[in-house]
């Protein structure tokens, strides 16, 4: 983890993806925390996975069926049995746009929100967010950095990062 050193806050957690399966198994632990307002801002060139997080992870929050990509029709929303999931998409809207959609509705509201390519509306995201990027390292490797804005997302940050040293085991 990466510390800023003058206010100490947890700048960034990077988790290595060797396979799907880790993707996966990542965003079923991210799952597990997620609670009403909850902002998840992806990012990552095409193909580097944000969809087949954004499934792994509906699927965990209990979304029956299947969540397609949400490219062509910018929001959809599911209902998951613990709370409702709200899929972006905004590679095809501008600022302008996106500002106009009204997006601090699904922010502020019951469910999840989590925006395939965030960063390009990062003027108008919610002050507080976890913001996740994948990075293609090879066939199926992926580099999966999470960057927390806001306490709560740093504790998060902070309690995956523990997790994934008890998977992984001690280091020498
Ligand atoms: N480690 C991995 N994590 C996520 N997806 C992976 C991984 N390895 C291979 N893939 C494949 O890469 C593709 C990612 O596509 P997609 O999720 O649509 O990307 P994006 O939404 O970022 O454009 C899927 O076909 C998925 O099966
Ligand atoms: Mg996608």
């Amino acid at each position: 983890m990466q510390r800023n050193q003058e206010d100490d806050s947890l700048m960034r957690m990077v988790r290595e993806a060797s396979t799907e399966k880790d993707t996966i198994a990542f965003a079923e632990e991210l799952a597990k925390l997620v609670k009403p307002g909850t902002v998840l801002a992806l990012d990552g060139d095409l193909g580097a996975g944000k969809t087949r997080f954004a499934q792994a992870f509906a699927a965990a929050i209990g979304v029956q069926g299947i969540v397609n990509s949400p490219t062509y029709t910018i929001i959809k929303e599911y209902e998951g049995a613990k709370l409702p999931f709200y899929h972006m998409d905004i590679y095809r809207l501008s600022l302008e746009e996106a500002d106009e959609l009204g997006l601090d509705e699904y922010f502020y509201g019951e469910g999840v929100t989590l925006i395939e390519w965030a960063s390009l509306i990062e003027p108008i995201l919610p002050s507080e967010r976890l913001h996740i990027h994948l990075e293609t390292t090879g066939s199926e490797s992926r580099k999966i950095t999470c960057q927390p804005i806001g306490r709560e997302y740093e504790l998060w940050c902070r309690q995956l990062q523990v997790q994934a040293v008890k998977e992984e085991g001690p280091t020498a």
